[in-house]
């Protein structure tokens, strides 16, 4: 049987949806860390008043990430660390396949190095473009972006 979550490691938490998360995770009883690069979509003001602990990083900066795991030591890892723009995806990709390929590689490998019991990675239906008609499923083909 699963341990019940306790300590919580979520990165990508200044976001938008990201911050609410933590608000939300807060008020549930919940030890919250967060990790953000603050990029131009991430504001520290969405935090503000809420108990966590807050650490600038790169999802991508594999030292920086198992200090914090070490450090923190979470029982889960939510990320919601990503470029999340779909329009910015086609202009400047690059950006993209470091923080949503390469970051979320980094936090795998450091959540199964340090056994972190949960891992829960936020995607969204974006990947699957627009539907005239009926609904999506998750074996639907990704339409949108590369
Ligand atoms: N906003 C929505 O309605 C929605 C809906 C469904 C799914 N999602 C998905 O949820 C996730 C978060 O969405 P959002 O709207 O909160 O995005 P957002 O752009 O508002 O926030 C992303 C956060 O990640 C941080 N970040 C970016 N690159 C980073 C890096 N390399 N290292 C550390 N932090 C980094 C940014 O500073 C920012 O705080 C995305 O994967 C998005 O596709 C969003």
């Amino acid at each position: 049987m699963r341990k019940r979550i306790r300590k919580i490691l979520v990165t990508g938490g200044a976001g938008f949806i990201g911050s609410e998360f933590v608000r939300q995770a807060v008020k549930g009883g919940l030890e919250v860390t967060v990790i953000d690069k603050l990029t131009y979509a991430g504001d520290l003001r969405r935090l503000k008043g809420i108990p966590l602990r807050f650490h600038k990083a790169d999802i991508c900066d594999k030292k920086a990430i198992e200090l914090v795991i070490k450090r923190r030591n979470p029982d889960t890892i939510v990320n919601f660390a990503a470029e999340s723009h779909v329009d910015r995806s086609i202009l400047k990709p690059q950006d993209f396949i470091a923080t949503n390929v390469t970051g979320t590689q980094v936090l795998l490998d450091a959540a199964k190095k340090h056994a972190v019991g949960l891992f829960c990675q936020i995607s969204t239906d974006e990947i699957y473009g627009d539907i005239k008609k009926g609904e999506f499923t998750e074996k639907s083909p990704f339409l949108i972006s590369p």
